[in-house]
């Protein structure tokens, strides 16, 4: 049956194809969680020593809502259609039959929760407690695209038991403690925090090239998480990826392609895969490594790195939008032949990410294609 191309609301194969529709997170309410065996935060010189938490100081949510305002502005000034999810009390506590959770997180960075390949959306497990049920945020915007399109594929992976079988314990706060070198060693090993009991991965570890993801191995996404992926999308190739991250999350600040033939790596994690490379220069594409970011520093209250200079929302294969202060990112992609659009964005780091981790496709023109015909074997 011939669909009615009117009624589609999802649909995006990879991260280049001209954007039509996007969400776009919210700061509102976020939380420097609870204690959980996923995490602990410690940071004591910003008034949240280890074992404390609460909401984020309101005048820094403001600021950051500003800026997702603006940048909501900017791609409805390009034609994008913005929906933005809808906020809960993440001050509250939660709980199973399994446990019990002093707070939940916020609903700033959407790329962790949701993810989108062809007609078909997918809330991903999460593997923090505090993170739980923040699929929630995104309810009220995937029951109205179900309705609206009869072709949108609704998906949701097993909700985790997240019980403390599902973390290695007391692995957290000997981690955290480590440095970078010490690290390192785990990420060599790829043993972090999480066991193999169930499968656990946050949609944000997987890189869309078409016909290809690429998912990494990370402190948020076992061996398990992307078995179940693999299974999940049979017309897929899932590649299980790694980089020379300490502590890696969440593979958009590390490995994100631009367009058809060129993706952009983080010039401090080289793959640990050899085969990442050999695939990439097998069917021409080219890999750089990108520029220095801006920043000297992580944001306060922040657990994500400078390297979100490098998190970086496609428009199309041609336009690409970067934070305002990046600009040696932004003059690389100059001369790679971008046209650079600059937001304002590092107010928002706290609160989960820069531009990649705050957005999340819902439409893209274009269809499946197969950007990497020939394969290794293996891989
Ligand atoms: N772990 C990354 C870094 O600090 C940040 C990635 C954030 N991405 C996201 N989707 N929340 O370099």
């Amino acid at each position: 049956m011939p669909e009615d191309q009117s009624k589609i609301v999802v649909n995006s194969w990879n991260e280049w194809n001209p954007l039509k529709h996007i969400i776009v997170g919210r700061a509102d309410g976020t939380m420097v969680q609870a204690p959980e065996p996923a995490t602990q935060r410690n940071w004591a010189e910003d008034g949240f020593p280890l074992g404390t938490f609460g909401p984020l100081p309101e005048e820094m949510a403001e600021k950051a809502n500003l800026q997702l305002d603006n940048l909501t502005s900017v791609l409805e000034q390009h034609g994008v259609k913005v929906d933005r999810p809808t906020v809960l009390d993440f001050s509250q506590s939660v709980q199973t039959p399994d446990w019990v959770q002093e707070s939940m997180f916020g609903t700033m960075p959407a790329r962790d929760i949701l993810l989108t390949v062809g007609n078909e959306i997918l809330e991903a497990t999460m593997s923090q407690r505090s993170r739980w049920f923040e699929y929630l945020c995104y309810r009220p915007l995937l029951e109205r695209y179900y309705k609206e399109d009869p072709n949108f594929r609704w998906e949701a992976a097993p909700k985790p038991r997240l019980m403390d079988r599902s973390f290695r314990k007391e692995f957290w706060p000997m981690f955290d403690a480590m440095k970078t070198d010490e690290q390192m060693q785990h990420t060599l090993k790829m043993e972090w925090g999480l066991t193999e009991v169930e499968p656990l991965f946050d949609a944000a570890d997987v890189g869309r090239f078409g016909k290809d993801l690429f998912v990494q191995r990370s402190t948020v996404t076992n061996a398990a998480g992307i078995d179940w992926l693999r299974r999940h999308f049979p017309n897929h190739r899932v590649h299980e990826v790694s980089f020379a991250d300490p502590s890696p999350a969440h593979i958009d600040a590390t490995f994100l392609p631009l367009r058809p033939g060129l993706a952009l790596i983080n010039r401090i994690r080289p793959p640990l895969t050899p085969q990442l490379r050999e695939l990439f220069e097998k069917n021409d594409w080219e890999i750089v490594e990108s520029a220095a970011p801006g920043q000297k520093k992580k944001a306060k209250l922040s657990f994500c790195s400078v390297w979100l200079s490098m998190n970086v929302l496609m428009l199309d294969e041609k336009t690409v939008i970067v934070e305002e202060q990046e600009n040696s990112q932004m003059e690389q992609f100059d001369q790679l032949g971008f046209n650079v659009i600059p937001v304002p964005f590092w107010d928002v780091s706290p609160f989960g990410g820069g531009l990649h981790c705050a957005t999340v496709d819902v439409y893209r023109e274009g269809k499946l294609e197969d950007y990497f015909p020939k394969q290794i074997a293996g891989f």
